[in-house]
């Protein structure tokens, strides 16, 4: 295999020098699939909050990591090749744009932004790079995702005219939990939908093979209002889509599913001409009476995190692709953008109108 340059500058060093900034509840769980990649160190830390950098630090002990409080100064650092962003969604597209541009390879969190411009910003500079960029969302880096995504494109189910899918919990996210003093600001999250079912929303375009081109939907904070004080994310909505191929999907998120009743938690079923795929125990049944319903990937265990982290890793060594590039992250995050502003504006919103061209 051909190296690129990037590759071979890497390669010729022998380690990477990996860099977190934000070790909050994420960036410290990623960071020990960090430590588990052969040839790769952590070499910087960036938070704000000295008690998490600490923590990380003495986590990561192994590398003896420099820390910074002011990620400019990390950016900064000639030691760092590869960059992993993961502190509230607001701060993703400055942080990601300044890294790539400082030579750095980019991990960033999903989401890739929480408004339309300013992922069209990072778009530009990402492929204006040669530096590698991945998008945290680590759906993609399943195999068995991948292969029942692969068969439905190969038409087992015949054309897919349509998708429901879903992400219920029982509960709120922990009103004094860790992320709490952002995460329940829609101006700093995106609110729930970008922050968290951007993760399921691209998992639906994966199996769509498509985008969306409309939405309409409603929803709002439901039950939790104003609870925590001050909190501006909805904790229930429900959204329609229409792809450009002419999928029609139908997406919830709530966070009242009752304890106990069924059909809580996530799931994905696609609807085909010829028969109806449950995605998540990757089984195709036929439509057609008495046919056998069909297993189309076993269900082991994976760990989605540990595989995406080396999938980066991967493409920054070695050449390989990466799992989730910046278009799947810019669709992702403008997908969930859009179903998000339709509730908001109780009006149905277009592609068109989130004015980024992918
Ligand atoms: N891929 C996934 O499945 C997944 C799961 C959870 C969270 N996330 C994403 O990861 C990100 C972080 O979420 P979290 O749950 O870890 O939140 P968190 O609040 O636990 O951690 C964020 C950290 O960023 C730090 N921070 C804030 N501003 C900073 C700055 N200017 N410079 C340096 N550090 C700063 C905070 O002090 C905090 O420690 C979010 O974007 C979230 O959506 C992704």
């Amino acid at each position: 295999m051909m190296l690129t340059p990037v590759a071979l500058a890497v390669q010729a060093q022998q380690t990477v020098g990996a860099a977190m900034i934000g070790v909050g509840n994420r960036g410290a769980y990623v960071m020990r699939s960090v430590m588990e990649q052969p040839g790769v160190r952590v070499v910087a830390l960036c938070d704000i909050k000295p008690d998490r950098l600490d923590k990380a630090a003495s986590t990561a002990a192994r590398d003896n990591p420099k820390t910074y409080r002011q990620w400019r100064d990390l950016l900064a650092d000639k030691n760092v090749q590869a960059v992993h962003i993961s502190t509230p969604c607001d701060l993703h597209v400055e942080m990601a744009i300044a890294a790539l541009k400082a030579g750095k390879h980019v991990y960033c969190e999903k989401p890739a932004g929480i408004d339309a411009a300013s992922i069209g910003e990072l778009v530009k500079v990402a492929r204006s790079t040669n530096r590698v960029f991945q998008i945290g969302q680590q759906m993609r880096s399943s195999k068995k995702l991948a292969t029942v995504a692969q068969r439905i494109r190969d038409g087992i189910c015949g054309k897919v005219v349509m998708i429901k899918a879903q992400r219920h919990a029982s509960d709120d996210l922990a009103h004094d939990g860790p992320s709490a003093d952002w995460f329940f600001d829609r101006k700093r999250s995106g609110d729930v939908i970008v922050e968290m079912a951007v993760h399921n929303l691209d998992a639906c375009n994966w199996l769509a093979g498509s985008r969306p081109e409309m939405a309409a939907g409603f929803g709002g904070t439901l039950i939790w209002a104003n609870d925590p004080p001050g909190r501006t994310n909805m904790d229930g909505y429900c959204l329609s889509y229409e792809y450009a191929n002419g999928v029609k999907m139908s997406f919830t998120q709530v966070f009242f599913h009752a304890r106990g009743m069924p059909g809580n938690g996530q799931y994905f079923y696609v609807y085909g001409t010829n028969g109806s795929v449950d995605v998540d125990q990757a089984i195709y049944y036929p439509r057609a009476k008495d046919a056998k319903p069909e297993k189309l990937a076993e269900n082991v265990r994976e760990n989605l995190d540990l595989a995406h982290v080396t999938a980066f890793y991967e493409a920054i060594t070695a050449n390989k692709p990466v799992a989730a590039d910046i278009t799947i992250g810019a669709t992702g995050a403008l997908t969930a953008i859009m179903g998000r502003e339709a509730i908001y504006r109780k009006k149905m919103m277009t592609w068109k109108e989130l004015g980024v061209n992918l």
